[in-house]
């Protein structure tokens, strides 16, 4: 593994062992890809903006994050059907996140339950994202395996009342295989067969809408992070029905094609929150620089998705830790040359828009 020096190392080793169809379906973005390339290439649109001389001998890249206290403000995004990168799948993420010293956040469509992962890193923190279902008693039967089994947090995602369309999945005509199973919704089910991840899809209500949000923030004990969140406006409203954080994301460009790059939506998000609830933010992360840039316009932390599967494809919950600690380290490195010696020091000073 020595030769792999950067998450882009690892993703195109990942290419190159796994088969087509997961392949597709891991790196698809919905569309043309523009939003998929524009959260990688929006980050070389902020300039670093370092300050010298203040004496950075020791620089912690450590964060709290709602009350978490993590080894860097680098957070595991949920992902769907791990197994399909790797036999040990969400098992194996588990331990990465928790030997790193962060929260995982688990997929509904995990295929590993909610008690299997609680079991892999009993200690750790772990957060559990959630879809909202047609059928109001599945969607309650998998908030209560998640809160049965520990999950700190409901993490809602917001930006799938559909299943974007992604070609790469049409052109490979990837089914998901009846093994490895989804666990939670299954047993919220009561059965499922196997099939597409667009059939999985029409199971989740695209009559979601704030009211749910309240009641799942009002319901539930644990605290509710909206992830989704694409507007100033949004933001403000997830605030007013109860959110606890805010994840701006476009779901890795996955869902709607054409959306701003989410370091681009950030800054709107930033401001009309203010200090009321913590800003997260995912996409397009791929090196500390841009964890640095995040930071800099106001994140409280980032979560990572793909360079996590891509760890996972190559080596299992080594290689997901392995490319977690790459992150961290190059971090701790752009921390140290911008002359903050941690991540609370990082202001909006610190990055430029680029000319
Ligand atoms: C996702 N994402 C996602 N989000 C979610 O809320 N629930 C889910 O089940 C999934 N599943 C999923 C599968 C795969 C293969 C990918 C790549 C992504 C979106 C994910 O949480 C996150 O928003 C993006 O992946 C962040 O972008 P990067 O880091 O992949 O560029
Ligand atoms: C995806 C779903 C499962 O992005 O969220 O594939």
């Amino acid at each position: 593994m020595d030769d792999l020096l950067n998450v882009f190392d690892y993703e195109r080793r990942a290419a190159d062992l796994l088969p087509p169809g997961p392949l597709g379906y891991f790196a698809a973005g919905a569309g043309d890809e523009w939003t998929l390339r524009e959260n990688v290439s929006a980050y070389r649109r902020w300039t670093l903006r370092p300050r010298l001389l203040r004496d950075v001998e020791h620089v912690t890249t450590m964060r709290t994050v709602l009350g978490h206290e993590l080894a860097a403000p680098i957070i595991v995004a949920p992902m769907a059907y791990q197994r399909h990168a790797h036999p040990e799948g969400e098992v194996a993420t588990a331990r990465a996140a928790a030997a790193f010293g962060t929260i995982m956040t688990m997929s509904t469509m995990a295929t590993s339950s909610p008690a299997e992962v609680a079991a892999a890193a009993p200690e750790a923190p772990r957060w559990f994202q959630l879809y909202v279902f047609r059928d109001d008693g599945v969607t309650r039967s998998i908030v209560d395996q998640a809160v049965e089994a520990g999950f700190r947090a409901i993490v809602l995602t917001i930006d799938a009342p559909y299943f974007g369309r992604r070609e790469r999945d049409i052109r490979t005509g990837w089914l998901i295989p009846e093994e490895p199973a989804v666990p939670a919704l299954e047993s919220a089910l009561g059965s499922m067969r196997s099939t597409s991840v667009t059939e999985h899809f029409k199971l989740i209500s695209p009559s979601i809408s704030w009211r749910d949000v309240e009641r799942l923030a009002s319901e539930t004990r644990l605290p509710v992070l909206v992830k989704g969140i694409h507007t100033a406006e949004d933001a403000v409203l997830a605030v007013e029905h109860g959110a606890a954080g805010i994840v701006v994301s476009n779901h890795g460009g996955r869902q709607l094609d054409g959306v701003a790059a989410s370091v681009d939506v950030l800054p709107e998000v930033v401001e009309a929150v203010g200090d009321r609830v913590e800003v997260l933010v995912d996409g397009g992360i791929r090196r500390g620089v841009d964890v640095m840039v995040a930071l800099a316009l106001g994140a409280r932390a980032v979560l990572v998705g793909r360079p996590v599967l891509w760890g996972l494809a190559v080596d299992g919950a080594d290689g997901a830790q392995r490319v977690l600690e790459l992150l961290r380290d190059e971090l701790q490195l752009a921390l140290g040359l911008c002359g903050c010696t941690s991540p609370d020091e990082v202001t909006r000073a610190h990055v430029a828009r680029a000319v």
